[in-house]
């Protein structure tokens, strides 16, 4: 973060400085931290209310760590009975949000000596955040210094807590927007508006908590709306619930997709035996060819959406070419696939999955799996579908069918519709297996799998295969 005084801290958050004794000018420059084990000397510690524990709790040890300033929603004292510093607010997450929108128009105002130009990208969308980022990350970098979010941090702390990350230095300023009600985007766009804002998809994800797939699209919409004066929409053309959106876009409007008029395109989509795509980027009168190293053709829209965020601040189509095709994924169990030492190769999607992810992923790997290789898919339940998670659920086993996948092994009672699904499919074998628990898939994969076969394993984060896909690439010790 930049430095700060105690003082602007409190004008930021509309708090005050406890004890009175405090300096206004005692200087705070980071990191700003939620986790008391995260500090270093002049941290602002942000004491927030958790579901398991109450920061509050750890502001002692936060400052015996080095921080020079708790945000908190009382007066605190160490165990010696001493005052911690403090700015008092109302409330800590909403006061986090303000120091962030107070930094970030600092940092546009840019009355800094020698301080670098900040572009604001935001991008939301049911899937492929992450990914995008990730891509946006490598795309971005060797044309200047960027900050994004860690993990998926997304919502209404991860997002101001990445701002304070940048600073006089950062050229760009990646925000993955996660829209899980409505109203959130607003919230954070107030925070960040962005000067590019990127919606990726309209899909089924956290769909429960919206009641259609209408309103999903109203909530995505509040990214456009939210632009900073001038900012530039670039929406999925191959999304008509997105293109849509650029009625409601107050400036220039940039599309991207596989459809003919899209301003960034691609066209001659190819899989390798690996699942990888490459295709023809096309932007104007330019075309490259890019082949990229994710695995699913689903990626292409991802890599589109990072090219036309860098073609439209300006990076030239062969740097963007190459970039994208230098690209990893950064982020784990992100369709993250391992060839064993026995000649099983593991496709780990498990961080999460909605019905549009997971057909992705089933795509994916009937790709890989050929003709020649047995292919293996391990599911667990997809979360908040709401009213229609047993539609959804059946969906799934009948793309299995569908797919010709060789053997589905369903784990847990909440994804059982899959397995239903799929046998309620005549044409069909049995080749359907449902395990109770993420432990008893583990064991009966192990007695099963076989040298060649193709295995995926994918569920929503909150189901947990995660934990199974550890088990089977070998890669984190259980
Ligand atoms: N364009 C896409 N279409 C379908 N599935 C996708 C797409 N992009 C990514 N996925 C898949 O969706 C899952 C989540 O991807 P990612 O983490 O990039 O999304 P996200 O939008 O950040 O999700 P979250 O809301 O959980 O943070 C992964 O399994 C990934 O392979
Ligand atoms: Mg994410």
């Amino acid at each position: 973060m930049i430095a700060l005084t105690a003082a602007e801290i409190a004008a930021a958050t509309n708090g005050r400085l406890y004890p009175q004794s405090i300096a206004p000018a005692l200087r705070v420059h980071g990191p700003v931290v939620v986790d008391s084990r995260a500090v270093a000397t002049g941290s602002l510690f942000v004491a927030l209310p958790g579901t398991h524990a109450d920061g509050h709790d750890f502001a002692a040890a936060a400052v015996a760590g080095g921080a020079a300033l708790v945000l908190a929603a009382r007066e605190l004292a160490g165990p010696d009975g001493a005052a911690l510093p403090c700015v008092v607010v109302d409330d800590v997450e909403v006061a986090l949000g303000l120091l962030a929108a107070a930094v970030l128009l600092r940092l546009r105002t840019d009355d800094e000596p020698g301080a670098t130009a900040l572009t604001v990208i935001g991008v939301t969308g049911s899937v492929g955040k992450t990914t995008t980022k990730d891509l946006l990350i490598q795309v971005l970098t060797a044309s200047g210094v960027t900050i994004a979010p860690v993990a998926s941090f997304n919502n209404e702390i991860g997002l101001p807590l990445t701002v304070l990350r940048a600073d006089f230095d950062t050229r760009f300023l990646v925000l993955e927007m996660g829209a899980s009600g409505m109203g959130q985007l607003t919230y954070l766009t107030g925070i960040a508006p962005p000067d590019v804002a990127v919606v990726l998809a309209v899909g089924h994800a956290h769909l429960g908590g919206f009641g259609g797939i209408e309103a999903v699209a109203r909530a995505k919409a509040e990214i456009v709306a939210g632009l900073a004066p001038g900012g530039v929409a670039i929406l999925n053309a191959d999304d008509p619930r997105v293109a849509a959106m650029a009625s409601a876009a107050p400036g220039d409007v940039v599309t991207f997709g596989g459809s003919a008029g899209a301003t960034v395109r691609a066209s001659a989509v190819m899989l390798d035996r690996s699942g990888r795509a490459s295709f023809t980027l096309t932007f104007g009168l330019e075309r490259a060819a890019v082949a990229l190293r994710l695995v699913g053709e689903h990626h292409v829209s991802n890599a589109l959406a990072a090219a036309a965020v860098a073609l439209h601040l300006g990076v030239a189509l062969p740097d963007v070419a190459a970039r994208l095709a230098a690209a990893d994924a950064l982020s784990p169990h992100r369709m993250h696939v391992v060839d064993r030492a026995d000649g099983v190769t593991v496709i780990d999607d498990s961080y999460n999955a909605n019905p549009d992810s997971m057909r992705a992923a089933l795509k994916a790997l009937a790709t890989v799996a050929g003709r020649d290789r047995r292919s293996v898919a391990v599911l667990g339940e997809m979360l908040e579908l709401g009213p229609d998670a047993r539609a959804e659920h059946e969906a799934i086993g009948l793309m299995i069918v569908r797919l010709n996948v060789s053997l589905a092994v369903v784990v847990g009672a909440g994804a059982q519709a899959i397995a239903d699904g799929a046998t309620r499919e005549g044409s069909w074998g049995d080749e359907v297996v449902v395990a109770p628990t993420i432990d008893a898939a583990g064991d009966y994969l192990e007695g099963e799998l076989a040298p060649g076969d193709v295995v995926l394993v994918k569920s929503s984060f909150g189901a947990g295969l995660w934990r199974l896909g550890d088990r089977l690439t070998g890669e984190v010790p259980r």
